[in-house]
């Protein structure tokens, strides 16, 4: 993964690829057309990723706030909302979404109400995140980095994970953003193992979203809250 200038970056998005070991994107020093590669760019005042197979992609949380601002959402009618046991008491509990991804749920999370910290550890997709944020600020802590590898000061109450899980077939319907999302991504091939470590690491419960048709990734969840195309397993720590 390249980007032509980073001269051209925000100040922030600079300082985070400054570190190269750590997030491991190759940086080019001089501008060059790159007619085969994907890399991230930065054009328009945002940055973008270019897929050479599938297109362009960059994260806008302004329309997705303002859709969720028109919903009038009863919290008590809400799967999510209801697996994460938020009330909107002005008690707000502290929450780790450990798959930020596209920001989707973190978003909607935060709108719920809760003390949101997201991690993700694809370091391109952290990037698009951070810019995301720069360009509309939200209520909540992004991370880069796996939430089980990092040291914990505070444990959470809750952790919410939401891993990629491998598609039963390629849909040409599939919305442009998603398959290169995927394409990115690939699959989370860790979920059991990480779920151990939630399961430890929560203090009340530990939230997994799955699609309907698939089976738990732990078996036996104290409940399951369902959606319209997916399901939220809960575990409840004791
Ligand atoms: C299915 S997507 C999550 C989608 C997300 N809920 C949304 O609203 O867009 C999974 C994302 O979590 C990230 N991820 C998976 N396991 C992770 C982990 N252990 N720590 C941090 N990020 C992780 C992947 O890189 C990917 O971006």
């Amino acid at each position: 993964m390249s980007d032509a200038n980073l001269s051209d970056w925000p100040t922030s998005l600079q300082e985070s690829v400054a570190d190269k070991n750590q997030f491991n994107l190759e940086v080019e020093s001089e501008r060059k057309l790159c007619e085969l590669c994907d890399y991230l760019y930065f054009s328009e005042g945002e940055l973008h990723f270019h897929s050479n197979e599938l297109g362009e992609m960059s994260f806008n949380f302004e329309e997705l706030y303002q859709y969720h601002q028109r919903q009038n959402y009863a919290l008590s009618k809400e799967p999510l909302a209801k697996a994460l046991a938020i009330k909107g008491t002005a008690e707000k509990r502290m929450i780790w979404d450990t798959t930020c991804g596209t920001g989707k749920d973190s978003l909607l999370i935060q709108f719920f109400g809760a003390r949101l910290t997201s991690f993700e550890r694809n370091p391109a997709i952290y990037l698009l995140l951070k810019d995301a944020l720069r360009r509309f600020p939200l209520d909540f802590n992004l991370v880069f980095g796996d939430a089980s590898k990092l040291d914990i000061i505070v444990r959470p109450e809750v952790i919410y994970y939401d891993p990629m899980y491998p598609s039963k077939k390629k849909s040409a319907l599939a919305r442009k953003e998603m398959r290169i999302f995927k394409d990115m991504v690939g699959e989370d091939l860790d979920s059991n193992e990480f779920l151990e470590w939630a399961m430890k690491t929560a203090t009340e419960r530990v939230v997994v979203k799955r699609p309907l048709e698939a089976n738990p990734i732990k078996e036996k969840p104290s409940a399951s809250y369902v959606g319209k195309s997916t399901r939220y397993d809960m575990y409840k720590i004791f």
